[in-house]
C-alpha cells in the first residue's frame, strides 16, 4: 500500500542551546539523551493512519487500560542517521527497517505502517533536529521508532486504536569500551524465542524476555548473552540484541546462523553477507551448533566471531563464556576480517566509500 501524510510542526519552545546540544554531544553514551522532538501519528480501525505530526519531546499520556500497558503490544525498530564530510545527513536502509516493522506488526497483530510514511518520518525529525547529527567520529544519531496498540479495551484481542512514534538519541558506541573485543555468556537456562513464536518480530516482549538471561551474563562478567535454538537446544541464534557471525580465516568463509524463524533478520547482517559476498568470501547460512563453535576454536578453524546490528555495529567477540567453559581470549586483538569489514560498512554509512548497492538514503 502506498500512503503518504502531511505532518503537522509544532516547534518546541524550549529546545536545548547549543551549549547544552555539545555538551550531551561530546560524550552521548548509548540511549542517555532524546533530541528536543519527536514524532507520533495516529491509526485507528475506521480512519486508518491519521494525524501525523512532530512535536517537542515529552510523555505521553496513555489510559490506563491500554493495550500495551496489558498484552504488550508493541513493536519498534533501531536505525541510524549519518553525517557526511560535506554536512549532509543520510541513513542506511530506511525501507528495509520499514518493512521489518511491517513484518513485525503482522505478527503483534498492530497495523502495518506504509513504509513512505516510515521513511518520511525519519525525514521529519532531521528536519528540526538535524544539530543533533554530531560530525564526530562514530557518532550517530539514533531513531526509535516504535508502535504500540492503545485502545483502552481489557479484551484479548489485536487493539483498534495504535499510535506510531519516533524518538532519536544521539550515539557512541554501543558497548563502554568502544570497539574492543567483548565476552559473551551463553544461557542454557532460557530462550529468547519459541518455535512458532515471535523471535523474529522486534516487539518489546522479545527483549523483556531477554533481560532476566541478560543480568545473569552481566554477574559473569559478559556484556551480551547468547541464545540457543529453542527446539534442540543445540544450534546458535543471535545474542539478546545482535546477529552473530564466525569467520573461518583459513577457508576464507563467513558463517552465520540461518534465519530460523525465531532470530530476527538483521539489516546489518544482510549487509555483512553482501560485503563479503561482494569480496569474494564464501558466505554460508546454516545451523550452527555450539560444539562446532568450542571445536573450531580449539582446532584454529575458526579464526574470528563478532557480533552485528545497528547499535553494536560490528563488534568482535573475544570470549564465549557457559557454564563449566570457556573459549576464546578476550586479551587477543580484534581479527582482521572482522574489522576490515567493520571499516567497509561505516565507510559507506559516513560517506567516506561509494555507496555501491544503493543503500543510503538522504533525509
Ligand atoms: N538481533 C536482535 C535481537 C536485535 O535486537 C538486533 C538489533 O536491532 C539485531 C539482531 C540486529 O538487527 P539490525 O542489524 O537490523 O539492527
Ligand atoms: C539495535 O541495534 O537497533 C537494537 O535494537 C538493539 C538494542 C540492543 C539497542
Amino acid at each position: 500500500m502506498s500512503q503518504s501524510l502531511s505532518f503537522h510542526v509544532t516547534r518546541s519552545d524550549h529546545p536545548r542551546s547549543a551549549a547544552e546540544r555539545a555538551k550531551i554531544l561530546e560524550k552521548p553514551g548509548f540511549g542517555l539523551h532524546f533530541t528536543d522532538h519527536m514524532v507520533a501519528v495516529r491509526w485507528d480501525k475506521d480512519t486508518g493512519w491519521h494525524d501525523a505530526a512532530v512535536m517537542p519531546y515529552g510523555p505521553i499520556a496513555l489510559d490506563p487500560a491500554a493495550a500495551v500497558l496489558h498484552y504488550g503490544q508493541e513493536i519498534f525498530e533501531g536505525i541510524k542517521a549519518y553525517r557526511h564530510a560535506d554536512g549532509s545527513v543520510w541513513t542506511f536502509r530506511p525501507e528495509a527497517n520499514g518493512r521489518r516493522l511491517q513484518r513485525s506488526a503482522a505478527r503483534l497483530a498492530l497495523p502495518e505502517l506504509p513504509v513512505e510514511i516510515f521513511v518520511e518520518s525519519l525525514k521529519q525529525m532531521i528536519a528540526v533536529d538535524k544539530d543533533w547529527v554530531s560530525d564526530a567520529d562514530e557518532a550517530s544519531l539514533y531513531f526509535r521508532p516504535f508502535m504500540i496498540g492503545d485502545e483502552a479495551f481489557l479484551g484479548v484481542r489485536g487493539a483498534h486504536k495504535a499510535s506510531y512514534y519516533v524518538i532519536a538519541s544521539p550515539a557512541g558506541p554501543y558497548f563502554a569500551k568502544g570497539v574492543a573485543p567483548v565476552a559473551i555468556w551463553l544461557s542454557t537456562d532460557y530462550a529468547r524465542a519459541a518455535k512458532g513464536g515471535t523471535g523474529a518480530a522486534k516487539c518489546g516482549g522479545n527483549y523483556a524476555a531477554s533481560l532476566l538471561p541478560q543480568q545473569q551474563a552481566q554477574a559473569q562478567g559478559c556484556s551480551q548473552v547468547l541464545f540457543l535454538d529453542p527446539v534442540e537446544g543445540k544450534y546458535l541464534e543471535e545474542l539478546g540484541g545482535m546477529n552473530v557471525f564466525l569467520v573461518y580465516g583459513k577457508r576464507n568463509t563467513l558463517v552465520t546462523p540461518a534465519l530460523s524463524g525465531s532470530i530476527l533478520e538483521g539489516i546489518t547482517r544482510e549487509s555483512i553477507l553482501q560485503l563479503a559476498r561482494d569480496r569474494g568470501m564464501t558466505v554460508e547460512e546454516r545451523k550452527v551448533s555450539i560444539d562446532e563453535w568450542k571445536q573450531g576454536v580449539a582446532s584454529g578453524d575458526i579464526t574470528e566471531v563478532f557480533a552485528c546490528g545497528t547499535a553494536a555495529v560490528i563488534t568482535p567477540i573475544g570470549q564465549l563464556k557457559g557454564e563449566g567453559f570457556t573459549v576464546g581470549n578476550l586479551d587477543a586483538p580484534a581479527g582482521e576480517v572482522t574489522m576490515s569489514l567493520r571499516k567497509e560498512l561505516t565507510d559507506i554509512q559516513y560517506g567516506r566509500l561509494p555507496d555501491r548497492h544503493g543503500w543510503l538514503v538522504r533525509l
